[in-house]
Parts: structure tokens; sequence; C-alpha cells
């Protein structure tokens, strides 16, 4: 759904959507120029003028006998005009966007097709081929089919979130039976690895862009899911087959399992540790190695993972490993990944990394700390804007980025914050913006990205936004 507007702008938008049933009503009723319709169409024009003066756009939208104004469902209207929604959706109208410098010859090219039928439409290819062959480019309409997609991108991203939570559950029971010396169940994690491959790859959900929930009190749960996920994406990109991805999934989910045995005091502590601490942290990798040795049915590539995961490409990490010249494949994938979400979850205060800037430290570091090959597969895994990234975009807006997109790394999908007026979004509302979008077709983007920007100078919490 589009722009939340405040009630005088709501009251202002419905009378412009009567007006509109109104001139729709009159042009087939008279003929051109009558001066009942000339003044209609004067006054319609006047009103979306002065609505579009304070907003650059108003949307109408019909689903299923339903009216949306803005984000507003209209129960009262939706009756009212149902007759009006049932014309549009035979015509494939599904939705009606007025954009700011909109003209009144515009105008009526646009209610003249509203009056067409269905067919003499089809035969010109449609009510949006028609608007542009009469060159009407501050009205876009949106087809029924396409609202009925929207639908199922809300579906898909409830359904992303369950695996999502399932995976936090999954990792919090498997940690919590370790630290009171219950036997776990390895088939529980493996499946938990499988529902994840399948959710990123076979339904394609969004599951990436869940990785930037964080939670500052239970770190350790979502900073394995996170790891795992990341993994799983990146290792999709290096072409790794589903048995291989199951074992690195695996690997990760359960990386830092010797965090157990480490206390609560030194896993969460917001500042540097002291050297002993230190001492105390870097031993969960041979702890985990020996938790995961114990677990019937464990494949020894998560021991090696734990084991390894901080010894670096240039094993200039801990602990050492005299008899080798690189950590396993396995363990450099996992290392980027843990290093990537372990930078950009440390947020507890403000001096905390940004996505963007975890991301190009690291790169700074590929060939020494990071395997470079692996790195370059990262940047194309998270994109330019990592997801959780706050953007500045050159309408104003700034916006979280929800989705990357791997056609065009520059041009992610995002949800609007704070508008271009400088008002702040509910994040259960906020407005996505598909960054491809074009005014018309080969004319320029509508909006493009300008900048990265600190969400803790502008009191955004992005997490709110998933
Ligand atoms: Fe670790
Ligand atoms: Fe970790």
């Amino acid at each position: 759904m589009e722009q939340r507007l405040t009630s005088t702008e709501l009251g202002h938008a419905k009378l412009i959507f009567e007006q509109l049933v109104a001139v729709k009503r009159k042009t087939m009723l008279y003929p051109p120029k009558h001066p009942e319709l000339v003044d209609a169409f004067q006054r319609l024009t006047e009103h979306l003028g002065k609505f579009l003066e304070k907003r650059p756009e108003l949307t109408i939208a019909m689903h299923e006998a339903d009216l949306f104004i803005g984000s507003e469902l209209m129960m009262k209207e939706s009756v009212t005009y149902k007759q009006f929604i049932r014309e549009c959706e035979d015509i494939d109208v599904g939705g009606i966007t007025f954009l700011k410098g909109l003209e009144q010859a515009e105008l009526e090219a646009f209610v003249d097709c509203l009056c067409m039928d269905r067919r003499t439409l089809e035969n010109e290819g449609g009510v949006t081929e028609r608007l542009k062959a009469n060159k009407v480019i501050h009205v876009v309409v949106a087809s029924s089919s396409q609202a009925a997609e929207n639908d199922e991108e809300d579906v898909e991203h409830h359904a992303a979130k369950e695996v999502y939570n399932s995976a936090v559950t999954a990792v919090t029971d498997i940690m919590n039976s370790v630290k009171v010396g219950q036997s776990v169940n390895v088939i529980k994690a493996e499946k938990t690895v499988n529902t994840l491959i399948d959710a990123i790859f076979g339904q394609q959900l969004n599951i990436l862009g869940l990785t930037a929930i964080k939670s500052y009190d239970e770190t350790t749960f979502y900073h394995s899911v996170n790891t795992c996920i990341l993994s799983i994406s990146l290792g999709g990109n290096l072409s790794l087959t589903h048995d291989k991805l199951a074992i690195l999934g695996t690997a990760a989910l359960l990386h830092d399992i010797g965090k157990v045995n480490v206390p609560v005091g030194i896993t969460t502590k917001p500042g540097p540790l002291t050297p002993e601490e230190f001492d105390v942290m870097k031993r969960h990798t041979s702890e985990g190695a020996e938790i995961l040795s114990d677990m019937r049915g464990m494949h020894r590539l998560s021991m090696i993972v734990a084991f390894e995961h901080h010894a670096g490409y240039d094993l200039k990490g801990y602990p050492e490993l005299n008899d080798k010249q690189r950590p396993h494949l396995f363990s450099r994938i996992v290392q980027v990944c843990d290093s990537y979400d372990a930078g950009t979850s440390f947020r507890p205060f403000k001096g905390g990394k940004l996505p963007d800037q975890v991301l190009a430290e690291m790169i700074r570091q590929s060939g020494q700390a990071f395997d470079p090959v692996i790195m370059k597969a990262f940047v194309q895994t998270l994109s330019i804007y990592p997801v959780g990234s706050l953007v500045l975009l050159d309408s104003g807006d700034v916006a979280v980025v929800i989705k990357s997109n791997p056609k065009d790394l520059a041009r992610p999908s995002v949800k609007v914050a704070i508008d271009e007026g400088g008002i702040k979004t509910d994040p259960k509302d906020a407005k996505v913006l598909d960054l491809v979008q074009r005014v018309g077709k080969g004319k320029p983007f509508k909006r493009s990205i300008i900048k990265v920007v600190d969400p803790w100078e502008l009191g955004i919490d992005v997490v709110q936004f998933f």
C-alpha cells in the first residue's frame, strides 16, 4: 500500500475520487465540450493540482471490491462506488496514481480510457499503452493482477519470517541442551538447514533480508542463524551442490556452539575485552569442536569449521594452525559471514558500524584476513547496499534497503523511513519503492540512491522495517 495521509488529506482525496467518478459518468452522458463536462474536468484538475502541491502523488487502489486511498481502506466508499470499482477491474485497472505535474488534457485522455470497453482497449494494447500513445505521463495505472502480486509479496514475507524464527528457535534449543548437558538431536539442526536452503533457493524467499534483524540480548542465537543464512547464500554463489550446502549450513549454524561455555558477561560485553577475557573467549573454538565431536552423526566438517573460523585466511588469527597452509574452504566461507554479521550486529551504542562500512573494511582486508575469491562472491551476494542499510534518495526520502537486486546492485528495493517532507513513517505501513522503476519506458529512473546515512543519527531503528 502507498502513502499514509492525514485526515484532512484523506477528506480531500475522497472528494477527488468522487469527482473522478462523476466526471466519468458525465463523459458517458454528455458530448465533448459540453459546459457541464468542461466544468467537471476543471474542478477535478484544480482539486488534484492542490492535493499534488503538498504530496508528490495520489494513489487510489481497487482490489477485490475494496477501495483504498493511500493506505486506507474506504469501507463506505467501497460499497457506494462498487460499480465504478467493478468497471475499473473489468478493464484491468487495479490502481490509479496521479503524479505532480498533471494537466487537464491528460486527465481527459485518462477518463476517456475509463469509458472504453475492455475489447477496444485490448485491441490498443491495454490502458497503459493507450495512455502512452496519448502522451499521458502523470497518470499511472496498475493492473488488477499487479495488485494481486503485491498481496503475494506479503504472504512471502510472512513465510520468510516464519522460516527465520523457527531457525532461531532450533538453534536456541540446541544451545540450551548443550548448556545443561542434554544430548543434541543432530537431525534437528540438519532439518533447519534444509528448510533454510529450500527457502533461499527453492521458494526464493527474501530470507537474506531478515539477517538485518538483530537482538542484542540473544546475539549468539540470531548471529548463528544469520551466519548460516549468509553462508548458504554465499555458498550458492560459489556454485556448491545442495549436499555441500547442507554440510556448510550446519557447520555455520553451530560454529559458535563453544560459546555456551563462555560466561555471558564476556560474550555480550559492549566494550573491548581485557587480555584475560579474550583468552577465555578464544577457547570457544576448541571447545566448540569438542562439543560437536561428542554429537552422534555430526559431520566432521562442522568440527573443523568450529575450530578454524577465527584462524584467518593468512593464519594470523586464532587458534594457530601449524600444519596447514590455509583453513578449510568452509571455514573461510563461515569466517567471512561470521565477521560481517558480528560487525553489523555490534550497535548497542553509537559508534557501531554501518553495513556498507563493515563491508568496505572487510574488502580492505581481502587477501589477508579474508580469502579474496570468497570476498568477491560475498560482495556479489550482499550487493553494494547491503540489506538493512539506510539510504538517502534523490527524491529526498530516507529509506531502508530491504531486498537487493542482483541484476542492478545500485537499485535495490527499499522501504521509506522518512518521507520527502521529513516526516517519519510508521514502519508497519512504510511504502515499498523499487528503485528500478522509471518515470516512463526509456525515461530516467524515478528515484536513485545518493548515499548511505547513519540510522542512529536519524533515530531510525531499521529492524522495525523487517
Ligand atoms: Fe566465533
Ligand atoms: Fe561467530
